[in-house]
């Protein structure tokens, strides 16, 4: 199939682009580089062997974007494009709303005008708010999200099932990830966050290179095992797989559908950091802090739907996923920019 990856320079687009093109797929890349580099595909096509074409385009751009899916005939288009900074969105909504809602408006217009009406959305867990129910299940019902940049998955989720009711031809897949860490086996292609990390992983690997002097562990008295927030870490491999799969949802006319995409086991903050101690032979410290606002205390997937469906699961475990991480981070001290 001829693909459109919006966003696939990014963290997960670029895995997603590799996965893609070994399983013999054709990817064009649209992507406006305000939070990754273009190096991501010189890496993606020295690990396949294949050149990816790139167009620097936002996404918010309809022209450019209705000039370009009109000199092409994509099957489908798998879009990554989206700021994700949770804190920042609190700070910014207004570039959150403008950014990732307009930005997807934007292109569902331009692939509608040409017919291409099938479409892989980047959807969270985070729509689930605080969840009713443990494991969470797509009939879980969705929740109050606590910030903007949730809020942004929640109402494209809206705009895309409208546009479904308004108009059964198109066939929408709304993948709602979990925690994606870890890295290419190969260690060229990994997360490169702007600044100080928020997520968790970035902020253990950076402890350990020695860029930052301890992890702040965010609450020990939530009502879990060792009193640190749980949550269901995904290999980004195994995610990027995971768009692959849902190309078959869509080639079968799916209409809409939605999957979770986890591995259906929960691990503390302390569980993480020592299996990253255990797997990599390297010490991280950290101190215990108070909670941070807008955190839930757990949450994992039921994933079984994307199993029986899809013929997806993930296949990676948390010791592959701290060693991948630290392999990237090892090879790559400073990202992309050396
Ligand atoms: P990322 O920031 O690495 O990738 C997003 C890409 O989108 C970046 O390359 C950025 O430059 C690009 N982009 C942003 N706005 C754009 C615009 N207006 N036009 C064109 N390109 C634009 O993030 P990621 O972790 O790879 O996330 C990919 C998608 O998955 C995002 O939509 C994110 O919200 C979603 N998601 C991520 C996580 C996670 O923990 N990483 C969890 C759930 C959902
Ligand atoms: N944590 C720390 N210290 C840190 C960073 C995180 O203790 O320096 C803790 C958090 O409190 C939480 C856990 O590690 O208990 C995971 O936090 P992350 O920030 O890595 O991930 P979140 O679960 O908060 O959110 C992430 C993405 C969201 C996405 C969600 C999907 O940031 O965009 O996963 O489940 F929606």
């Amino acid at each position: 199939m001829k693909i459109l990856v919006t966003g696939g320079t990014g963290y997960i687009g670029s895995h997603t682009v590799v996965e893609l093109q070994n399983a013999g797929h054709d990817v064009v890349v649209v992507d406006n580089l305000s939070n990754s580099n273009e190096i991501s595909l010189k890496r993606v096509a020295k690990i396949t062997g294949k050149d990816v074409e790139f167009h620097r385009i936002d996404i918010r751009d309809f022209d450019s974007l209705d000039e370009l899916i009109g000199k092409n005939h994509f099957d489908c288009c798998i879009h990554f494009a989206g700021l994700k900074a949770v804190g920042e969105s609190v700070s910014k909504p207004l570039d959150y709303y403008d950014n990732n809602i307009c930005g997807t408006v934007a292109l569902l217009r331009a692939l509608n005008k040409h017919n291409c009406k099938n479409i892989i959305f980047s959807s969270s867990a985070c729509v689930y708010g605080n969840p009713e129910i443990i494991p969470i299940s797509e009939q879980c019902p969705k929740g109050a999200c606590t910030n903007p940049y949730g809020q942004t998955k929640h109402f494209i989720e809206e705009i895309m099932t409208d546009l479904h009711k308004s108009d059964p031809d198109w066939n929408i897949v709304l993948l709602r990830y979990f925690n994606p860490i870890g890295a290419h086996q190969s260690g060229m292609i990994g997360e490169d966050p702007n600044g100080v990390p928020n997520n968790l992983m970035p902020y253990i690997t950076q402890v350990a290179i020695g860029k930052r002097a301890e992890l702040s562990v965010f609450g020990n008295d939530y009502d879990t095992h060792d009193g640190t927030g749980v949550r269901d870490y995904i290999h980004v491999v195994d995610l990027a797989r995971g768009h692959v799969c849902a190309l078959r949802a869509i080639t079968d006319k799916c209409g809409l559908e939605i999957f979770n995409l986890g591995t259906g086991h929960g691990y503390s903050v302390l569980d993480v950091v020592h299996a990253f101690e255990n797997a990599n032979g390297v010490k991280i410290p950290y101190s215990l802090k108070p909670r941070r606002a807008g955190d839930v205390p757990v949450c994992y997937a039921d994933s079984s739907k994307a199993q029986r469906v899809l013929g997806w699961h993930a296949e990676f475990n948390l010791e592959d996923m701290c060693r991948d991480s630290w392999n990237w981070q090892k090879n790559n001290p400073n990202g992309y920019s050396k």
